[in-house]
């Protein structure tokens, strides 16, 4: 991997990432941190969260750890209010966190992890672009990227819920795109395909029990880049189009799939 971090695109910026434990949220605090922003890390347990505090940390970048379900409003406005009392309002936005449900056929599916998977993966969507928006537009706007995935304009019957979910994701950005400029905040989506990360692991042991390396191969197969992406991919690309290079990019959909979606 090319040494990050030689540029400054986030000098003075404040970066708010959800899910901030996980692969890519850490992967994503860790590279807008060598630009030079302050981040804000989200997710559900302050243990969860120290690695990706102490990479910040290594970078000479402050980071704010927040414990936080993004399902529940009271917990979005918090770690807003949160980043802005320490660091003085927020300019950036990752809605990053996200689970991966069940893998099971749509007929058979639990009622109870559909409405889990749609509470973190839409509602937290949701949430985190309405509670941000005021902060953002004091600060005279800002950038925001979401999580869907190439499951947000793909079909796979045994992970519906996921499905469902990421093509909200898609759905939620372009509704929010088209009226966020008025406030100097652009929205964008990033759709990966599989990336080397815990979720990954999940859903092989899901799709083939006991044998997730076999499936891991087959998924790779089908990618012309003939592998799965590295968290820290996704996390150049969020960066991109959160960095001023972007300035004209609002309400795309950035496929980081190694050509998956061309089939
Ligand atoms: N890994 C992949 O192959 C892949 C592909 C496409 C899209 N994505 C998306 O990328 C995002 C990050 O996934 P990842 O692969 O890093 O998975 P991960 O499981 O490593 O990280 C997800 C993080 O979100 C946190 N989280 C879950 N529910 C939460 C909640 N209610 N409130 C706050 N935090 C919560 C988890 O604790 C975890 O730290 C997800 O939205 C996922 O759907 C992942």
């Amino acid at each position: 991997m090319e040494k990050i971090g030689q540029s400054n695109r986030f000098a003075g910026k404040v970066a708010v990432v959800t899910g901030a434990a996980g692969g890519i949220g850490r992967a994503t605090c860790e590279r807008l941190a060598s630009e030079g922003a302050r981040v804000v890390a989200v997710d559900l347990r302050m243990q969860d969260l120290g690695p990706a505090v102490a990479a910040v940390a290594a970078l000479g970048v402050e980071a704010l750890p927040v414990v936080a379900d993004v399902a529940v409003a009271a917990d979005v406005a918090r770690y807003v209010e949160e980043g802005v009392r320490r660091f003085g309002g927020i300019d950036l936005l990752v809605n990053n966190a996200g689970i991966e449900g069940v893998v099971k056929p749509l007929e058979e599916y639990p009622d109870d992890v559909f409405d889990r998977v749609l509470a973190v993966n839409v509602r937290g969507v949701f949430l985190g672009l309405k509670h941000a928006h005021a902060a953002m537009k004091a600060r005279g706007g800002g950038a925001i990227v979401n999580l869907a995935s190439v499951a947000g304009i793909t079909g796979n019957g045994l992970i519906g819920a996921y499905v469902a979910s990421k093509h909200a994701v898609v759905g939620l950005t372009r509704a929010a795109a088209s009226t966020y400029p008025a406030a100097g905040i652009r929205v964008n989506a990033v759709l990966p395909a599989p990336v080397e990360t815990r979720m990954m692991r999940s859903l092989e042991e899901g799709f083939l029990p006991g044998q997730p390396a076999a499936l891991k191969q087959m998924m790779a197969s089908q990618i012309p880049l003939g592998r799965y992406a590295e968290p820290a991919e996704v996390a150049g690309v969020i960066a991109f189009l959160l960095s001023d290079e972007a300035r004209y990019v609002n309400g795309s959909l950035y496929t980081i799939d190694g050509g998956m979606t061309t089939f």
